[in-house]
């Protein structure tokens, strides 16, 4: 075994070559930030690629989340998932609001509307739900809920770059939408956000929220903040949006090869369904009772072999200290999101992750389950590459990975049984 790690997830990096043209216009034109070209230009790019017509760029999406919540005013009590990275319920404790966990679905992992309906009190004035691992939220319940109750809608869209929802983009759905650029997701500007808004009135007072509150040199109108991105960053975010599409790509043929792997391990089920509307950014299992291991085994397990699977979203963020004391933080209020956070691991994928890594993980997770025979099939890349793929290669730089990756395989080939 290799002692080169597997991670969850690896950034992608276009070829740094590409990236000195921008290098030199920010060098020669001395712009480094303030609402610069590149800012300009990624905005407006963004706004096309995505689908959406008011989109204001952040430094990251924690800061976006705070600004989103500050813009509308929010206040009280807000309904939220304990299914989440910790930024979401973070966001509400910044601008002194007190987060209200509902429960989760457990085929989804997103807010379940019907648990939302129950928790609403006179105080509660607006939901955050979080799109999952890319997978939309039930937006139109969720809509008709707020709707119903004179509530605002704000979606932690960290995870659902790209993602769409019956042909159009998810993040048109509620009052306000929010990505995340960090260098862990599927698009990245080593840092970075966005506010997606409705109209060109809120999305102006975002960015002067965004610009410490100036409206103007001499006006300011609000207690802002500085969530500015820089034109380092826009100008990085724009060279990764031409190889947004092939990135992609390669998520997906990893996700299909898993999809097809682990249908002959029992007890390893995918939370994410398929399908070229999502996005890839994640591939989490649910580790079922008829496998060998418990999901904190197979963690180990995997460790063992230096692949370094995460356990999203683990522990809940209703059990850390800020927010246990919550009467809806208690663990009989949130029983799929309990189960959730204790059987559910995601599996390393990126575009840099090379066919013999993934073949070697696929091995691995099939090697507990002793009485199984299982032929764990190589990925035949170029068939499924899109055309092009080849011709720019960007996955070639990590193919060396795969090389000093080398995996002992376990004997299953010998194994008796067959599941
Ligand atoms: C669901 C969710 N919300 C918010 C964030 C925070 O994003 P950022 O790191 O850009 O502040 C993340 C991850 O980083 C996330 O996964």
């Amino acid at each position: 075994m290799s002692n080169q790690p597997v991670f969850v997830t690896q950034p992608y990096l276009p070829p740094l070559e590409e990236f000195v043209p921008y290098l030199e216009k920010i060098w020669g034109n001395k712009i480094l930030t303030n609402n610069g070209p590149f800012h300009q230009e990624l905005e407006a790019a963004l706004g096309q690629y995505l689908g959406v017509k008011h989109l204001s760029l952040f430094t990251n999406a924690t800061l976006a989340l705070i600004t989103a919540l500050q813009a509308l005013r929010i206040s009280g009590e807000v309904i939220t998932t304990p299914y989440s990275f910790v930024a979401t319920a973070h966001s509400l404790m910044w601008n002194n609001i007190k987060p209200v966990f509902a429960d989760v679905d457990p085929q989804t992992c997103n807010l379940d509307p019907a648990r939302i309906e129950e928790m609403i009190t006179p105080e509660t004035t607006a939901i955050m739900p979080v799109h999952c691992y890319g997978r939309p939220c039930d937006v139109e319940k969720i809509q008709d809920i707020a709707d119903t109750y004179g509530l605002k809608v704000i979606y932690d869209a960290a995870h659902a770059f790209g993602v769409r929802h019956k042909g159009q983009s998810v993040l048109q759905h509620g009052d306000m939408s929010i990505l995340s650029f960090h260098a862990t997701k599927v698009f990245n500007t080593f840092e970075g956000g966005a506010i997606i808004c409705q109209d060109e009135r809120t999305k102006q007072r975002i960015d002067y929220l965004k610009n410490f509150g100036f409206a103007n040199e001499t006006t300011v109108i609000a207690t802002g903040i500085n969530g500015k991105m820089s034109e380092f960053n826009a100008a990085l975010g724009l060279l990764q949006l031409k190889h947004i599409d092939r990135a992609l790509e390669r998520r997906r043929q990893i996700d299909r090869y898993y999809r097809e792997q682990l249908r002959k391990i029992a007890g390893l089920v995918p939370m994410t369904p398929e399908g070229d509307h999502l996005n890839q950014s994640y591939f989490p299992i649910m580790v079922a009772p008829d496998y060998p291991l418990s999901r904190d085994q197979l963690y180990e397990h995997l460790k063992h072999h230096n692949i370094h699977g995460r356990r999203y979203f683990y522990p809940l963020i209703s059990d850390f200290p800020m927010y246990r004391h919550l009467p809806s933080a208690q663990s009989a209020h949130l029983p799929n999101a309990r189960q959730l956070a204790d059987r559910v691991i995601c599996l390393p994928i990126y575009p840099g992750l090379s066919d013999a890594q993934a073949q070697s993980i696929v091995q691995v997770l099939a090697s507990p389950a002793k009485k199984l025979t299982i032929q764990v099939e190589p990925i035949d890349l170029a068939d499924a590459a899109p055309s092009g793929l080849n011709a720019f290669d960007p996955f070639e730089r990590f193919s060396n990975l795969g090389a000093v990756y080398s995996f002992a395989p376990p004997s299953l080939m010998d194994a008796a049984a067959v599941k």
